[in-house]
Order: C-alpha cells, then structure tokens, then sequence
C-alpha cells in the first residue's frame, strides 16, 4: 500500500519517511489492540515517533488499555479537521 500511495504523496509535495503499520483481522478480542501497544513501545523505546490509532470504530479501547484520556480523538479529526497530534 505505502508503495501504490507514494506517487500520490510525491504528486502532494508530502513525501515523507513516515513508516505504517496496520493491525487487523476478521475477529474481535484477538489480541489487536495488545500487540499494537507493544509494538508502539519498542518502536518508541528506539527512538520514534509513534502515533497509535485504535481504527475500532465500535469500541475503541486503546486509552483504557494505556491508562489514558487523550484530549482529543477521531472525531476531532474527521469532523473538526484537528491533527491528530497532540
Ligand atoms: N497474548 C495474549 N495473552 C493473554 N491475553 C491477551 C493476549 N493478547 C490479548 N490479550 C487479552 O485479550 C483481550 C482482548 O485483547 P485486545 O488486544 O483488546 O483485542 P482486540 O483489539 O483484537 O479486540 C484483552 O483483555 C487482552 O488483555
Ligand atoms: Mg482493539
């Protein structure tokens, strides 16, 4: 996919060395959101910048699982066009 979208992004002006990761599968409680934290916190733990979205749209769950109340969430995104970062 980052393959087939980079045209897009030279074509943007947007070109980046941003890496993506998507988790996913057919079932719920299969272990997603578990992964995905850990996988975040080596990458973190090796210096970068990580960004997790929890893209589960019925019942994201990620915040509890890290103890957190993020300020802001996809719907800031889509519907207020905020940036994600925080
Ligand atoms: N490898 C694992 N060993 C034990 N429990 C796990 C493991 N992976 C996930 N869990 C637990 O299973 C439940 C569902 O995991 P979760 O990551 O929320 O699944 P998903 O995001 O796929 O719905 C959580 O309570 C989580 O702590
Ligand atoms: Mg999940």
């Amino acid at each position: 996919m980052e393959r087939q979208a980079l045209p897009l992004k030279i074509l943007e002006g947007k070109e980046r060395s941003t890496g993506y990761i998507s988790v996913a599968s057919g079932k719920g409680g299969v272990g997603k959101t578990l992964i995905t934290i850990n996988m975040g916190r080596i990458m973190y733990s090796r210096g970068k910048r990580v960004l997790l979205i929890d893209g589960d749209l019925g019942l994201s769950n990620i915040h509890l699982m890290l103890g957190i109340t993020p300020p802001k969430n996809l719907y800031h995104f889509f519907l207020e066009m905020l940036p994600l970062r925080i």
